[in-house]
């Protein structure tokens, strides 16, 4: 795909279609400028008083043009003073949907007055550029690898223009990221979607160390014996019931000087959680191939900063493990012991996303982290909380807290905190062990989670754990640049916040 910025008139620019996006209180206004542009070829359009402006109403009409662009596309974007950045995304990605379904490989998208709506919506024109051409990259997705002549056809060619050339530079230094940004959002989707046969844990360490190499970290891979030799008794008991052996990555990316204390990222890498003995329901197992999109999201964003060279220190650490039963299979009651030392009840073998996440938290400690963020598809309560349209975020350090939040505000990934009182730790006493791994039946499931990992950070660091469960896997499009199945959840969300880290 490639992608343009170009400082022309609608009427020049060479693409098989070309986009406008107007706004409700200027719609009047503009359509009378472009009919003059197009000598006329508006005048039905206008007659009709068909489009107003409406935000995501679009219309296709044709025009002459010395220009291939013949189609013109106009889509709402609502009143002007109402804008932001999630409408801009969501103008442009109809818009660009609609063009995909004629098959089009060169199409033009007209960006809006910069200034006028940088001073309605209290935005930066990066902010600005960027959510527009994240409503146009994020579209050209499609799941279709194992399909035979699927018939989805993304765009070769994407033509950004305007007739201003006010912030031509800064267009194209945010094309350029944007495009970073959303490749690594679609690595992460293409991961989500992948089925557990195509993805076991070893394919997963391997997929890493390839794209790595191409980008700017570096990766090294514990296998089945390390992992039993540093006693992470969590990944062992998981994994012990797969004949897919599990495996431990260390992800590395060096922005900084070595002696800067690095942000650490921790992922929930299971490639498919059956619930291991405590099975879960036949009904929709299906889509829990998709719980290793925590690890996907801290996949995406290594690719993302170590692209864009953001100038920080970050490590990745990602269990990986398949849930499965067999004679082999950790069993309800069973207990185990962490690599922190801690002995844990495993109550239940479906809340196994905890006890790989508890080895690698303790693992984090080693790197003396400014902070550490883990990202997990943990809790079904979290979508019972939020639906698919928000993640709970919890932790230790309410300014940690406060910087994923103004993040997800930004890039409307949202997130929105729950607490982790001290009272809930004692729902998770066991009997026989430090603690086992469910609280009370139908009781805070998000925020137990979160209790039972917080055990194995024991403020030694700042920490925030992000339950994703409901935002990672969607079966409708809960926004127009959001595919049914994985999302990529959580790429954008921390390339925002590490962007940012030190001055939020
Ligand atoms: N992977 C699931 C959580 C999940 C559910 C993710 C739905 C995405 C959609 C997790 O391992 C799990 O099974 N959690 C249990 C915990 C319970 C046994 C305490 C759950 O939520 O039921
Ligand atoms: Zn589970
Ligand atoms: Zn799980």
């Amino acid at each position: 795909m490639k992608i343009k910025s170009e400082i022309k008139k609608i009427k020049d620019v060479k693409a098989e279609a070309v986009a406008s996006i107007i706004f409700e209180d200027f719609a009047e206004a503009k359509l009378q400028w472009l009919n003059t542009l197009f000598k006329g070829n508006l005048d039905a359009l206008i007659g009709t008083k068909d489009f107003k402006g409406i935000a995501n109403e679009m219309v296709m009409t044709y025009v002459n043009s010395d220009s291939r662009a013949h189609r013109l596309v106009l889509t709402g974007a609502g009143k002007s003073k109402e804008v932001t950045l999630e409408k801009l995304r969501n103008a442009y990605a109809v818009t660009a949907k609609k063009l995909n379904t004629l098959k089009l490989k060169s199409v033009g998208f007209e960006l809006p007055d910069l200034t006028a709506i940088k001073s309605h919506s209290n935005c930066t024109i990066s902010d600005i550029v960027q959510a527009i051409s994240e409503g146009v990259f994020l579209t050209q997705y499609k799941f279709n690898k194992h399909i035979t002549n699927d018939k989805f056809v993304p765009f070769d060619e994407i033509i950004f223009f305007t007739d201003s050339p006010k912030y031509t530079k800064e267009i194209s230094e945010v094309l350029k990221n944007s495009r970073i940004i959303c490749d690594a959002v679609i690595l992460a989707r293409d991961l989500g979607n992948e089925p557990s046969n195509f993805l076991t844990p070893h394919k997963f360490a391997e997929f890493v160390k390839k794209s790595s190499a191409k980008a700017n970290y570096s990766v090294s891979v514990f296998d089945e014996r390390k992992i039993k030799q540093l006693n992470m008794g969590g990944i062992i008991g998981v994994s012990q019931g797969s004949d897919n052996p599990p495996a431990f990555l260390i992800l590395q990316y060096f922005g900084s000087t070595k002696s800067e204390k690095p942000v650490v990222l921790v992922g929930k890498g299971v490639t498919f959680d059956s619930g291991g003995i405590s099975l879960k329901p036949a009904g929709g197992m299906e889509s829990m191939k998709m719980d290793m999109c925590g690890s996907a999201a801290v996949v995406g964003a290594f690719e993302a900063v170590s692209r864009l060279k953001l100038k920080l220190n970050l490590i990745g650490l990602i269990p990986v493990v398949e849930n499965m039963p067999s004679g082999k299979a950790i069993k309800p009651g069973d207990v185990i012991k962490s690599y922190s030392g801690i002995t844990i009840e495993v109550a239940n073998t479906d809340a196994e996303g905890r006890l790989i996440l508890a080895d690698a938290l303790d693992y984090a400690a080693n790197y003396k982290p400014k902070a550490v963020i883990d990202v997990a598809t943990l809790t079904g309560a979290a979508v019972i909380t939020f639906g698919h349209m928000v993640a709970g975020v919890m932790g230790t350090d309410s300014t940690l807290i406060r910087k994923m939040f103004n993040a997800g505000e930004k890039t409307h990934e949202r997130v929105w905190e729950l607490p982790l009182y001290e009272e809930y730790e004692k729902l998770m006493k066991s009997e026989v062990a430090d603690i086992k791994n469910i609280g009370a039946p139908r009781q805070a499931g998000t925020i137990m989670g979160g209790i039972f990992l917080k055990k194995f950070v024991s403020n030694k660091y700042p920490w925030a754990h992000l339950d994703i469960a409901g935002t990672a896997m969607v079966s409708t499009e809960i926004t127009e640049y959001t595919p049914k199945e994985a999302t990529g959840f959580g790429v954008r969300l921390f390339v925002e916040m590490l962007r940012n880290f030190h001055s939020n």
